[in-house]
């Protein structure tokens, strides 16, 4: 595994990630521990979850439950702003929230700090300001490491990154945007602001949910069980004209001695703006896989074939 420093910070961490938003939805506690493990044993460091992973809190706590005696072999980055119940306190990057939403992370995940604390979406009732100057005191007082951003737009990481600077406040390290070889509008505006700004870029949904590590088939059945076999992200998802795109880039990967899953995590991975790709999983066979994705480094012309592919 490979490490990489996270943005302009000097918090390292592996080039491949575990996106945690199956457990508590998908998996029980033993399922979650088996993911993790796996990760660990893999040389993963980055396991990123949000308090409204697997429905109010579940997440983060099967994964305080799996990661207790390990906690230091992780940097454990979770997320808040995500509605946690009814009301308006319950959501958002005011003070108040946030305030809260860090004491139930913390007890949840079974820690007394978080290595990357990350506004989950943008709040635009609340200044940024406020937002920024929150955060900063909970980096002050030893309960979050370092900060994050995730679905900002290219303007709001600009606007976040001058208030620290004016104000003197911590500054995010980290900008989580879905980003893969299907989703590419990032590049337009958000990546450019990161790269500026010394931002690491958190690609998420890297295999669009499963459709980038080929195994669904044009015309088949879903295998059974899996994220897109049912309901409505099956229907966005499996469409003829992500399977143009997606066949064309299996074709591309086969011919040149690799998969398409390889070339999926590979090809963000190679990026100069990318800290870490933070892939899902639900068994640990995905975990090996994943860990072993990243490591195909695309030359400018390969690169610039695969524009060509994506963007027909
Ligand atoms: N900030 C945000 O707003 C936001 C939004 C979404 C996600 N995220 C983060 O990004 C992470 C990654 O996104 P994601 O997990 O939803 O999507 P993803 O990484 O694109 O897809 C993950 C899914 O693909 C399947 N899969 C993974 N590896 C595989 C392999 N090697 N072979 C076959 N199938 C494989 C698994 O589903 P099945 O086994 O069910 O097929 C897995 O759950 C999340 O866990 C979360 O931490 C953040």
């Amino acid at each position: 595994m490979d490490y990489r420093r996270l943005g302009r910070s000097g918090l390292e961490v592996s080039v491949v990630g575990i996106g945690c938003n199956n457990f508590g939805r998908r998996l029980d506690l033993d399922g979650t521990a088996a993911v993790l493990n796996q990760a660990i044993d893999e040389g993963i460091n980055l396991f990123d979850t949000a308090d409204i992973y697997g429905g109010a809190g579940a997440s983060e706590e099967l994964m305080g439950k799996a990661l207790e005696g390990k906690r230091h072999q992780v940097v454990l980055a979770t997320k808040f702003a995500g509605p946690m119940g009814e009301g308006p306190m319950t959501k958002g990057t005011s003070r108040n929230h946030i305030m809260d939403a860090v004491e139930n992370s913390l007890r949840r995940l079974n820690t007394d700090y978080l290595d990357l604390y990350q506004v989950h979406f943008p709040d635009p009732e609340t200044p940024m300001e406020e937002t920024m100057r929150a955060l900063d005191d909970l980096v002050r007082s030893g309960k979050v490491r370092y900060i994050g951003n995730s679905n900002y737009a290219g303007w709001q990481i600009a606007h976040s990154q001058w208030i620290a600077e004016h104000y003197g406040l911590t500054k995010f390290i980290s900008a989580q945007n879905e980003w893969s070889l299907l989703r590419r509008s990032v590049e337009t505006e958000v990546i450019p602001a990161a790269q500026k700004f010394g931002t690491g870029v958190l690609p998420y949904f890297p295999l669009a949910s499963g459709l980038l590590t080929g195994k669904y088939k044009r015309g088949q059945d879903a295998p059974e069980g899996t994220r897109l076999s049912a309901g409505p992200m099956a229907e966005r998802a499996l469409t003829d004209s992500n399977f143009d795109v997606v066949e064309k880039l299996e074709e591309y990967a086969t011919t040149r001695g690799h998969t398409i899953l390889e070339l999926a995590m590979s090809w963000l991975a190679s990026h100069p703006a990318v800290g870490s790709v933070i892939a899902g999983a639900t068994k640990p066979e995905q975990v090996t896989s994943n860990a072993a994705a990243a490591s195909w480094v695309l030359t400018d012309e390969e690169r610039a074939e695969v524009d060509q592919i994506t963007r027909s």
